[in-house]
């Protein structure tokens, strides 16, 4: 595996690969690297000749500095990882290669997906993401790009970068993977413990709930009832729980038969924020 440091030397190596109309696909990573990431590289060799995975704590999606000094940083470890699933390239900028100018200004019009749910809640995070996305874009100019569904609202706000930058690059979005207790693998999980871990298995078996019971229940009891799975059953602080249609993200009354929907869910366990999410038909 080729591990580089720099845009520069980077950019060279792509060059090449380029001439050599390989196909190339980015798996972009903040690290603390588990079998979520790694899938992630593997949907990405069964699309593309090269993959590249950055890995790179971006500061500026973060709204909670102590949040970005506790992120995990295991970089051997990663590269281990990496290496193991025979990934081609590893990129690991430092934030000086990759902001190199401290203050450096971005906007993109993110429309209502910056308005609510994960837009509302971390003010300015999906301005870093798309900030940092469209640098690594620029840089590997990708023809695939691969995300997980865990962040759906990431999805969404990179498909629109895409959109508006007109991009010639395919979205690849690889399913959750989880634990054997249904937990969607996160490097947060590593935060908490083994009890911990266990009481977050309800947010599998809450979405779970809702996907059962969906075309059945009224959405408000069911709502309910999946509520109850969490504060009842293991007592967690629940910061949103939303059935929404899976484009606008808007939360709805009633089913629409022509649409389609995601259940969208954010909780606390043991000081550590979880994000989940599952399709709905
Ligand atoms: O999902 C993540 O890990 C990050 O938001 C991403 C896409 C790598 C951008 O920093």
């Amino acid at each position: 595996m080729k591990i580089f440091r720099t845009k520069q030397a980077l950019q060279t190596y792509l060059d090449k690969i380029r001439e050599n109309n390989q196909r190339i696909a980015l798996v972009p990573t903040m690290g603390a690297l588990h079998e979520g990431h790694l899938s992630l590289v593997k949907d990405a060799q069964q699309i593309a000749d090269v993959v590249v995975c950055s890995i790179f704590v971006n500061p500026t999606q973060f709204n909670d500095p102590s949040d970005l000094e506790r992120y995990p940083r295991p970089e051997e470890n990663d590269l281990r990882l990496l290496q193991e699933v025979r990934c081609d390239v590893a990129f690991i900028p430092t934030v000086e290669e990759m902001y190199p100018k401290t203050e450096e200004s971005w906007h993109l019009d993110l429309g209502n997906l910056e308005q609510i749910w994960e837009g509302e809640k971390r003010p300015g995070h999906f301005q870093g993401v798309t900030q940092i996305v469209y640098k690594l874009f620029r840089l590997v100019e990708p023809d695939v790009a691969c995300f997980g569904q865990k962040d759906f609202q990431q999805v969404m706000v990179i498909q629109r970068l895409i959109d508006i930058k007109k991009l010639p690059i395919a979205l690849h979005i690889c399913p959750t993977i989880r634990n054997e207790k249904g937990l969607a693998l996160s490097s947060r999980n590593t935060r908490l413990s083994e009890a911990g871990k266990n009481k977050a298995s309800a947010l599998y078996r809450s979405l779970n709930h809702i996907k059962h019971y969906f075309k059945e229940r009224e959405l408000t009891v069911l709502r309910k009832e999946a509520l109850d799975i969490l504060y009842h059953e293991e007592e967690l602080e629940v910061e949103y729980l939303a059935i929404c249609e899976s484009r606008s993200l808007q939360e709805i009354d009633h089913i629409d038969p022509t649409k389609s929907h995601v259940a969208l869910l954010v909780v606390w366990v043991e000081g550590v924020r979880l994000i989940d999410n599952m399709l709905l038909d």
